[in-house]
């Protein structure tokens, strides 16, 4: 049965392909103008660049749906990522909730969430979101990106627990962004961002650029500082140099 947190729409499922396919055939016809999927297990769930997603019970599996015009999707990300730290810190304030562009939470430097955003009919846009609370599935990259779970950091919470304080924070930020704009919402990102005036490594599609991270502009392209020159990196996957323990 369906129900309702503040304004969100709200259904939670036993088990669903992807919450994001659920969200996505009820963008046809929404059942509220803002409504949410959840689903207890996943058992197509998908990520990025065509990557699959772990669904196992315990973790939170959602696709929070909107309706947003294009020119304000790339803000999207940074409201759900940030709103996934700040949510995290509301549980614990001392944990060490880190963002790395464009859109990864990390959780004492492993991968703790994902994000997948995805269009849906009638101009829906489905932010389709997996935050690892019980357990943390290795994924095919992990050698790259290690992940963890909020129970390995200590932090005993249910995926609901984390649902409801999700939407909160969200509501407050999306007022945020409505009445100050994109900025203001960058300018907090930007206060949890890694690596930020340090050097990074970017991974293009064919090659990789080294530089010092400079922020990211008004409309959430990364700066990319080489030899003085800010370069625009405008998609790339993002890496720190390991820094020698002394
Ligand atoms: C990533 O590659 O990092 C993004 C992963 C997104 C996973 C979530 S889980 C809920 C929603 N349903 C899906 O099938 N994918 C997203």
């Amino acid at each position: 049965m369906a129900d309702f947190i503040d304004n969100w729409w709200w259904q939670d499922y036993e088990e669903l392909t992807s919450t994001n396919d659920e969200a996505l055939k009820l963008s046809i016809n929404p059942p509220s103008p803002f409504y949410i999927v959840t689903a207890k297990r996943q058992t197509s769930g998908r990520g990025r660049r065509g990557r699959s997603w772990i669904g196992l019970e315990g973790n939170l599996f959602m696709s929070l749906s909107l309706p947003l015009e294009n020119k304000d999707i790339g803000a999207l990300v940074f409201i759900v990522s940030l709103v996934l730290l700040e949510t995290i810190k509301f549980f614990d304030e001392k944990a060490l909730v880190q963002l790395k562009w464009p859109n990864d939470v990390l959780l004492n430097n492993h991968k703790i969430s994902g994000i997948l955003l995805e269009k849906g009919e009638r101009g829906y846009i489905i932010a389709g979101i997996g935050v690892n609370i019980a357990s943390a599935p290795k994924i095919s990259e992990s050698v790259l990106y290690p992940t963890s779970c909020l129970a390995e950091a200590g932090i005993k919470i249910s995926r609901t627990e984390f649902l409801f304080a999700y939407l909160k924070h969200f509501n407050r930020r999306i007022a945020l962004w409505k009445s100050k704009g994109f900025c203001a919402i960058r300018d907090l990102w930007l206060e949890h961002a890694k690596g930020l005036n340090e050097e990074i490594k970017v991974n293009l599609p064919d090659t990789t650029k080294e530089g010092i991270f400079r922020g990211v502009d008004e409309n959430g392209i990364l700066l990319l500082e080489q030899d003085g020159t800010i370069e625009k990196i405008y998609a790339g996957d993002v890496f720190f140099p390991q820094r020698i323990k002394e």
